[in-house]
């Protein structure tokens, strides 16, 4: 198993001073992240000043919530690719459930998303996940790999490669009701499988899978443990320092443990 990855996925919180309150208290707490990759991914307004207040020796790296497919132009709200390499994001959070949810957006646009992501190099985290009703009716599999195989539609290994997945069940997101474990591991294990029949074996066993949904410092430990859990994409508790530098501890003494 390679380094694991832990993302802090804000959401629409935090104004920019807070923001940048937030992480200079992280940088206190979290001094090293050599066996672990950390992304900060707050709201677009905080950006620039988080990236200010950024330790230096690449401790954490950021990353955003969204991009728009289009570099440039009459898009009134939208932000590319290049506007958010240029405030130095690496990482960029497409397809999230509340954007299907909230916003109406669908497949075909983070299929778009996660292209202009890669011609950008910035490295997309694609997340997708079934709702509750669609547990309850046995979809699971079903949703999953039809959003999986929407959002990455026509891409290369090569670019597989360069991408995340992020398998966050619509109802383990901010209920306090966590997948299992188990639950997580055997969804990670058919979207691997997916990727092994459609691209190729290699790409699959190297592509990290994060398990995202009511993750807090008191159950991360199973879930970096598990053979296919390459890491968490973290909601609520990363806003609190102190839980998100004990989630970054476990998935960094997890792969000492595991290398
Ligand atoms: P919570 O950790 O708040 O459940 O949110 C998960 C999530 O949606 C991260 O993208």
């Amino acid at each position: 198993m390679g380094r694991r990855l832990i993302v802090g996925n804000w959401k629409m919180n935090k104004t920019a001073s807070q923001g940048e309150a937030l992480v200079r208290e992280l940088a206190r707490l979290v001094t090293r992240t050599d066996s672990v990759d950390v992304v900060l991914a707050p709201p677009f307004t905080a950006l620039a000043s988080v990236r200010r207040v950024l330790p230096t020796d690449g401790r954490f790296v950021l990353g955003a919530q969204d991009l728009y497919w289009e570099d440039q132009g009459a898009f009134t709200g939208e932000v590319s690719g290049p506007m958010l390499l240029d405030l130095d994001c690496r990482y960029v959070i497409v397809g999230h459930s509340e954007r299907r949810q909230y916003f109406g957006d669908r497949d075909e646009g983070f299929n778009k998303k996660v292209g202009a992501a890669l011609r950008h190099r910035l490295s997309p985290i694609l997340c997708i996940g079934e709702t509750l009703a669609q547990h309850e009716s046995g979809l699971t599999n079903e949703i999953v790999i039809t959003q999986l195989l929407g959002g990455l539609a026509s891409l290369t290994a090569e670019e597989i490669r360069a991408t995340t997945i992020a398998y966050e069940p619509v109802w383990a997101i901010g209920t306090g009701r966590a997948a299992t474990a188990l639950q997580a591991e055997a969804v990670h294990a058919t979207i691997r499988h997916h990727i092994s029949t459609t691209w190729d074996a290699e790409v699959a066993n190297g592509v990290r899978i994060l398990y995202g949904g009511s993750v807090t410092a008191a159950n991360a430990g199973p879930f970096l443990a598990s053979q296919h859990v390459d890491g968490a994409l973290v909601g609520g508790a990363c806003l609190d320092p102190q839980s998100f530098a004990k989630i970054i501890a476990l998935a960094s003494s997890e792969t000492q443990g595991f290398s």
